[in-house]
């Protein structure tokens, strides 16, 4: 197994980033400030000659000219996965919008897009904390919860099976295809991905039937009804539409939720900012955005020669864009391996590199992770560990799947 000590004297040509025992403990943030310095960008060969290997980028502003420029670093031609085994089928991401190029993505990504205008975003606060207010209920008094299991899946599950219309108490079986979509992603194994994808695709047979007779203002309603060039999505592109947002809604928040509990834990100096109100919710958000960095990477393949950070790309090659390395690059923060909750609308790329991909669901994440830590630091401000933390380990999901803790006990509001 390799250790972070172990990533200082390493010798560089030998690392493949997709051997997972670089990621046991997390993203290997060691290896990538080395490779960022000496590797830039860094060539990953791979073992067994079956495929060619790819490029890591790890420097923040590469990273956002590949992910600007994707008329050149195409997200369909070979996937968004650092090897051509990824979550699913190179043939099936590319029906989902993640996986698409100008401009089928662009009419897709429309689609959706009027869904999550920071307008509608915002009429959602009042229904999300009471959501938030009704998980701290169900654990205040024991004064002990799987912070993981109580609080951090539940929040995102509860939004997004709402926004997508389907009924509350189907929200652990979408947990079950979330969490096999991201086994799938971490182990590299497509067709344990594609079998949470037909499962998808039948459980939403009857969904779709009833919205299309009766529409509603959910998600599943618009994709029914929506027309791309004067056609209706096909019954597979819903599916894989409600798969993608699914998996981006729930996964992602959900890490970044306990990733920051874990580093207000870790930093009880940075958690008494929040509770005196010498640093803002929001501001520790971004920050913790930053430093979880929950979507590890995604990949591109270029479609013509290209110069990056003065190197050059060759046509048909792959890219690998470490957004967690690109979160702690120092040219883009300084003192970038501390945490600190009053930095100022701290610069990151959780939620990618700024191009046609940006995160959709980046105002929704924000606001459900600003009421929930609101929430917390009121009214749960001293959690502690009280046992062992998990995680899978992925390198491509930072995330946690247990994490006992300890409270004083309080009072429910409801
Ligand atoms: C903290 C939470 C979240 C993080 C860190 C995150 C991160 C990301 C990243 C890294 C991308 C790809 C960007 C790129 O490669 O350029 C992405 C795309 C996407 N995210 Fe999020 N996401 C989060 C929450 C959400 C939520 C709540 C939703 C809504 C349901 C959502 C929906 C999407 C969609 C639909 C895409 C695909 C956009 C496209 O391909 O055009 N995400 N997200």
């Amino acid at each position: 197994m390799t250790t972070a000590a172990q990533f200082t004297d390493i010798d560089l040509s030998t690392v493949d980033l997709t051997d997972l025992s670089y990621f046991q403990d997390g993203p290997p943030h060691e290896l990538f400030a080395r490779m960022r310095k000496e590797a830039n960008p860094h060539w990953n060969a791979l073992s067994g000659g079956d495929q060619p290997g790819f490029w890591s980028f790890t420097r923040a502003a590469d990273i956002q000219a590949i992910s600007r420029d994707s008329g050149t670093f195409s997200s369909a031609v070979g996937g968004v996965f650092a090897t051509l085994r990824g979550a699913a089928p190179v043939e099936v991401l590319r029906e989902v919008i993640l996986g698409m190029d100008p401009p089928r993505h662009t009419q897709q990504r429309n689609v959706v897009q009027a869904v999550f205008t920071p307008k509608l975003i915002r009429q959602k606060e009042i229904a999300i904390r009471e959501t938030v207010n009704r998980l701290i209920d169900n654990i205040i008094e024991r004064g002990e919860c799987d912070f993981v299991e109580e609080i951090a899946v539940e929040l995102p599950l509860l939004v997004i099976a709402d926004m997508l219309g389907v009924p509350l108490e189907d929200r652990r079986q979408l947990f079950e295809w979330t969490n096999r979509l991201s086994q799938a992603a971490a182990t590299s194994d497509p067709e344990l991905g594609l079998g949470a994808l037909m499962e998808i695709g039948g459980y939403l047979t009857g969904i779709t039937a009833a919205r299309k007779a009766n529409p509603g203002d959910d998600l599943v309603s618009r994709l029914v009804h929506a027309e791309v060039d004067g056609e209706k999505l096909t019954e597979q592109e819903v599916a894989l539409f409600f798969g993608l947002l699914m998996f981006a809604g729930n996964d992602t928040t959900r890490n970044t939720a306990a990733g920051g509990m874990r580093a207000l834990i870790e930093n009880p100096g940075e958690r008494q900012k929040l509770v005196d109100g010498t640093a803002t919710i929001p501001n520790a958000v971004e920050e913790m955005l930053r430093w979880v960095n929950p979507v590890i990477y995604f990949a591109r393949v270029a479609t013509q020669d290209a110069t990056v950070g003065g190197h050059t790309v060759k046509a048909g090659e792959r890219v690998v864009m470490w957004y967690s390395a690109g979160s702690r690059d120092p040219e883009l923060v300084a003192e970038p391996t501390r945490f600190d909750v009053s930095r100022e609308k701290t610069p990151h790329l959780a939620f990618g590199g700024g191009g046609a991909h940006f995160c959709l669901g980046n105002q929704l994440a924000r606001l459900e992770l600003k009421v929930l830590f609101e929430e917390l630091i009121k009214r749960v401000p001293d959690m502690q560990f009280a046992g062992p933390i998990d995680r899978l380990v992925s390198s491509f999901s930072n995330e946690l799947t247990s994490m006992p803790v300890t409270f004083t006990p309080g009072t429910r509001l409801q």
